[in-house]
């Protein structure tokens, strides 16, 4: 069970309102202090003195009512440690994007500095409209992570995309941030995930059969250790982690300038993307038609962005790369940690079944430029991260246990 946890439970004005109760009752029965905070709308909907009983404090609302004397939605900002809003309605995701405070749990919002996880819940056609995903695009942006809506029958009676998730899809989605220490805190972890698309075509396109796990486990690892964490990630199926600055990019060339912006502001930068080494030389803007004839694609080299990077490290910034080779020939891992310029480098051996590329299992060892050479097991992706998380941490910074170096 996660460590107990001050939540902040906002609910907004949506039918879905009155499944807070059952998200308050999951995560009370976890250990956790839920405070419940709603806007007017949803009172409507969601019964107060339920939420009241079931919480063992007042819901709050009103931001007037809720002074008592002192400046409540500032204590309420400072003491949680995490927010969730559930369900998150199209109106307060839009006050949450413009950072409007017209209420208590905007307020709140504007005020916190705690992760803030929203699950939206409204009919298909809000949810997609372009109004609102645009904001979710702008939370995204600053760190709001959201649980997204599930497909299935909605208030309206049409079946669509909209639905608030089951109480154990929610608490599932937030746990990394349930579950966080601050040995990390203050350190910045940029680390990169998931395969690169390379177009021929507005259809097709040249890629390779990352799933992303490792690198989306690195991410959620070193989020639970306090760190803040940015991923920039190619196409997965994985929910993005809790907390974490997202980008998402499709091919090489984006994630190269995405890793060259984020790079100068991080402390440890893990490169465990697959970025495709070949990108199609000319892509057409049509689709390219079928004509019975064999197809020559040329194909020009993408940049090495680990190779850059580490022209541009500063004293104190820790590089990991990544290597998924089908023979593991030690020295010639050595020279690849020497010549890509990384602190340490994490290879495994991708023909071996049952681990590597979209396996839940990986078997990793770490390899350094000096020529030490260390078998970290083989285990599930997640327990990896861990363990490469603690040796990246013993050569980093030995002497200096909760002291980032200053590289700014
Ligand atoms: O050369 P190789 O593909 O084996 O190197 C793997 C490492 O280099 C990984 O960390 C990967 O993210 C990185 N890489 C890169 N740019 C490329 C190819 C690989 O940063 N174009």
């Amino acid at each position: 069970m996660a460590s107990s946890k001050r939540v902040l439970l906002g609910i907004t004005g949506s039918i879905a309102a009155y499944r807070s109760l059952d998200i308050a009752r999951l995560l009370r029965q976890e250990g956790h202090d839920i405070q419940m905070v709603a806007t007017r709308s949803a009172l409507r909907f969601f019964p107060r003195l339920n939420g009241e009983v079931f919480t063992g404090h007042p819901v709050y609302s009103d931001l007037f009512d809720a002074m008592g004397g002192g400046v409540r939605h500032i204590e309420l900002a400072d003491k949680s440690q995490i927010i969730l809003i559930a369900p998150a309605s199209a109106d307060f995701i839009a006050k949450l994007a413009l950072g409007l405070a017209d209420d208590l749990l905007s307020t709140i919002c504007l005020a916190a500095t705690c992760p803030i996880v929203i699950a939206p819940a409204m009919e298909e056609k809000m949810y997609f409209h372009p109004a609102i995903q645009e904001h979710l695009k702008t939370l995204r942006a600053r760190r709001v992570q959201e649980i997204p809506p599930e497909k299935g029958p909605l208030a309206s009676g049409k079946e669509g995309v909209g639905r608030l998730p089951s109480p154990e899809r929610i608490l599932e989605a937030i746990q990394p941030s349930l579950n966080v220490s601050d040995a990390w805190s203050g350190i910045r972890v940029l680390v990169s995930a998931g395969p690169t698309y390379e177009p021929i075509d507005p259809v097709r396109f040249l890629g390779n059969r990352s799933s992303g796990k490792m690198g989306y486990a690195l991410a959620r690892e070193a989020l639970s250790r306090g760190a803040a964490v940015t991923l920039v990630t190619g196409p997965t199926n994985i929910p993005p982690p809790v907390g974490a600055r997202v980008f998402q990019i499709e091919t090489a060339r984006e994630m190269e300038e995405n890793m060259h912006r984020e790079f100068p502001s991080h402390d440890l930068c893990i490169m465990a993307a697959a970025v495709g080494d070949y990108r199609i030389s000319s892509p057409t803007i049509s689709k390219r038609k079928k004509d019975g004839k064999d197809w020559e694609i040329l194909l020009c080299e993408n940049p090495d962005i680990l190779s850059g990077l580490s022209q541009k490290k500063k004293k104190g910034q820790f590089l990991v790369g990544f290597a998924a080779e089908t023979e593991m020939e030690i020295p010639l891992l050595i020279g690849k940690a020497t010549h890509k310029g990384v602190d340490i480098l994490l290879a495994n051996d991708v023909s071996r079944s049952g681990i590597g590329f979209s396996s839940d299992n990986n078997d990793l060892t770490l390899v350094t430029p000096s020529g030490e050479v260390l078998a970290l097991g083989h285990d599930s992706k997640q327990v990896l991260a861990g363990r490469a998380l603690d040796e990246i941490w013993n050569r980093w910074k030995p002497t200096a246990p909760n002291q980032v170096p200053k590289h700014e």
